[in-house]
């Protein structure tokens, strides 16, 4: 790694150099305590571009409860060193104070985007995220921005916000790292116990499932969810928040799967919350 920098100003003297010498710039926006998932992040961005930028904030507009941000974990020293290890050129790593040294009086929202999902638990959470990657793509100006498949929700709202606001800059989506059993990375995963470890894996496993039955011809949602959501009803520990089908890009619930869609779920274990969804396409014809 290069350099890291916390100014707004010094990150954009160090970039323009390099977007004027015809540089492509790879973003990779992270609330930090990464893992092999954001490395997979990382090291796509390495390969498809000349120059990497990751930046590391836990974004305070993004948390609906203050605990989860009063929480979420904290690992700058080993954060640094995974960046160094993935070939990352320059770390942003801005205060608080210097992404927001006022209240924000403009935001980015999409409605109709939100209001499905973990939007639909998480009041505001979209349009901190929305508000924040805007402000990152325009300190940054990168080529290309990576985000993780596992965020799908997240995924869908900044493609479309890069639609609709005319923003200079490529979307890469990269597929979710998984365990060995399946369980999707994340770094919420860290704060499980031992059994919620074991017990986390229903998520995945629920999902696969539900894509099998698709897989196998079962067109109808009613028929697949009533199918796969005991695997989760069943275990006592867990509380579905929920599982859906929905069309990939609109995020609107299917009732008959006969394009691409999304299955996802969110589930609690205790007090922590794990999302992860799968994709499918139906062959046609
Ligand atoms: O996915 C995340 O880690 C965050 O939501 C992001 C995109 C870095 C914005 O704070």
């Amino acid at each position: 790694m290069k350099e890291a920098f916390s100014s707004i100003s010094g990150l954009r003297e160090r970039l323009a150099p390099l977007r004027l010498a015809g540089k492509t710039i790879g973003f990779v926006p992270t609330m930090g305590a990464l893992h092999a998932g954001h490395r997979r992040l990382l090291e796509t961005a390495r390969a498809e571009t000349d120059t990497v930028v990751a930046s590391i904030f836990v974004n305070p507009t993004q948390f609906d409860q203050k605990d989860d941000l009063d929480y979420y974990p904290r690992a700058l020293a080993e954060d640094m060193a995974l960046c160094r290890g993935a070939g990352v050129d320059f770390v942003f790593t801005p205060t608080a104070a210097e992404m927001y040294p006022r209240a924000q009086l403009t935001w980015v929202e999409a409605p109709a985007l939100e209001e499905h999902l973990c939007g639909l638990g998480r009041p505001g959470h979209f349009r901190g995220v929305a508000t924040v990657v805007a402000k990152l793509l325009n300190i940054v100006q990168p080529t290309y921005a990576y985000f993780g498949e596992k965020d799908a929700q997240q995924l869908a709202i900044i493609r479309r916000m890069v639609v609709d606001l005319n923003l200079p800059v490529s979307i890469v989506p990269v597929p979710t790292v998984r365990e060995p059993d399946g369980l999707a990375l994340s770094s919420r995963n860290k704060r499980l116990t031992p059994e919620e470890r074991l017990l986390a894996t229903a998520l995945s496993r629920s999902l696969f499932a539900a894509r099998d039955l698709a897989a196998q011809g079962e067109t109808s949602v009613d028929r697949i969810v009533s199918a796969v959501k005991p695997m989760l009803s069943a275990i006592p520990q867990i509380r579905v928040e929920y599982f859906s089908v929905v069309d990939q890009e609109t995020l609107q619930p299917v009732r008959e799967i006969v394009s691409q869609v999304l299955f996802a779920g969110a589930i609690w274990l205790g007090n922590i919350r794990l999302i992860d969804n799968v994709t499918f396409a139906p062959q046609i014809g």
